[in-house]
């Protein structure tokens, strides 16, 4: 993407400058996405009906009016039970960029479970939160996925700073190209980036950055068919229902579900 369109992206020169590295990073990410899907599927329904930030208009209250409980009518209902496919279905959209970062760990030959980890990699950026979307997204899916899983896509955010050009990963030219040569992430990066680098799963992080950085490609069409049968065999939808099997991540999937209850 050229500097131009991120610069109009962002709002400006100024608008980049106040950013902090991670908010740059990720607004470059959300950039790259968001061309991407001038041509396929973009944001979650989710973020769509709040607009960029996903806040909530309020105005003053109007006297007897009630807070919003429930099912959001612009948003599409969910089922009582609803499993991944139903939430990529409704909420997340079939998101080009997880899409084809899926198909590439396929091309490069990676094992099932970390096809399913690029496909899920960046699920809180299109379907949740943008801000520390490694952690969030990580949290998110862990009650469902082998524990690598969950713990390749927390770390994916780290690494993808940090080059290792000895397994294939140099320091992504874009990164340079929009943040400068100067840009250093925050400390807690290369902290995690150093946890990470000597864990026994390193390389499944690894191979989400390895697979993330050259997922953009408009003229690539991927289906979420094409991974059923994967998510059929690493993917483990709860009996009652993604939001409603008291997990660590239920009230997470409910927030993705009915995200503007008044609780
Ligand atoms: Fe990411
Ligand atoms: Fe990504």
């Amino acid at each position: 993407m050229d500097r131009r369109k991120f610069l109009a992206f962002v709002g400006g020169a100024g608008a980049l400058a106040a950013m902090d590295g991670n908010q740059k990073a990720d607004a470059l990410e959300m950039a790259m996405g968001q061309e991407l899907e001038t041509k396929r599927i973009g944001k979650s329904a989710y973020c769509r009906a709040y607009g960029a930030d996903n806040s909530w208009e309020r105005g003053p209250r109007i006297p007897g009016q009630l807070s919003h409980m429930g099912h959001d009518p612009r948003l599409e209902k969910m089922s009582k039970k609803p499993t991944l496919l139903e939430y990529f279905d409704k909420r997340i959209g079939h998101n080009s960029h997880l899409l084809q970062s899926a198909r590439l760990a396929k091309i490069n030959g990676l094992p099932e479970h970390m096809v399913l980890a690029c496909l899920l990699h960046d699920i809180s950026v299109v379907g949740y939160i943008n801000s520390d979307h490694g952690y969030y997204g990580s949290q998110l899916i862990a009650p469902y996925v082998d524990e690598e899983v969950s713990w390749a896509i927390k770390y994916h955010q780290s690494l993808r700073f940090i080059p290792d050009e000895d397994v294939g990963y140099p320091y992504p030219e874009a990164y340079i190209r929009m943040f400068g040569e100067d840009y250093v992430p925050e400390p807690y990066i290369f902290t995690d980036g150093e946890y990470a680098r000597n864990h026994k799963w390193y390389m499944s992080a690894r191979q989400i950055c390895i697979n993330d950085v050259y997922s953009f490609d408009p003229n690539v069409e991927v289906n979420l068919e094409d991974f059923h049968d994967i998510i059929g065999r690493h993917w483990r939808d709860p009996e009652e229902g993604l939001g409603f099997d008291n997990s660590p991540s239920a009230h997470m999937w409910r927030t993705m579900s009915m995200p503007n209850n008044s609780l």
